[in-house]
């Protein structure tokens, strides 16, 4: 029999192991759209904290915290460019991306682009 200490500690240990193997799988997707982002030139234009060309990641993040569209908006730009959210200078398009690439960096740029 396990008496309940026992038991406590089982699941204190098995939380912590389901808490790490999250933390790995968000660490490994952020290098990933990292990678992603400094070969494909995103980050002469964007850094994760201060304007560029572009605007930091983290202002990116923060204007669209609260927009449920934002995901699908934002992989849309980032593939076909454009201007008009943050002034006049436009974003060039990216074409070479593919969809699941497009989606990982729009997933991370919500994060604020954490590597
Ligand atoms: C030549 C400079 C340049 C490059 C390269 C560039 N961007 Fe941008 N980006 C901009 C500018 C300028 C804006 C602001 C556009 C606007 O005001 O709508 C922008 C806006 C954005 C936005 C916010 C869009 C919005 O409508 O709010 C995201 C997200 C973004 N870029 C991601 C990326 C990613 C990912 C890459 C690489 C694949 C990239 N950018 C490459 C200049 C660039």
């Amino acid at each position: 029999m396990y008496s309940s200490y026992q038991f406590i500690k089982i699941l204190f240990l098995f939380a912590l192991l389901v808490l790490h193997f999250q933390d790995v799988q968000a660490s490994s997707e952020d290098q990933i759209a990292f990678g992603l982002a400094k070969q494909n030139a995103c980050l002469g234009c964007h850094a994760k904290n201060k304007k560029i060309v572009g605007p930091s990641f983290e202002s990116v993040a923060q204007k669209y915290q609260a927009d449920p569209n934002a995901r699908k908006f934002l992989k849309n730009k980032i593939a076909k460019g454009g201007a008009g959210s943050w002034g006049v200078v436009p974003m060039p398009a990216n074409t070479k991306l593919s969809d699941a690439e497009l989606s990982l960096l729009t997933s991370w740029i919500l994060r604020g682009a954490p590597n």
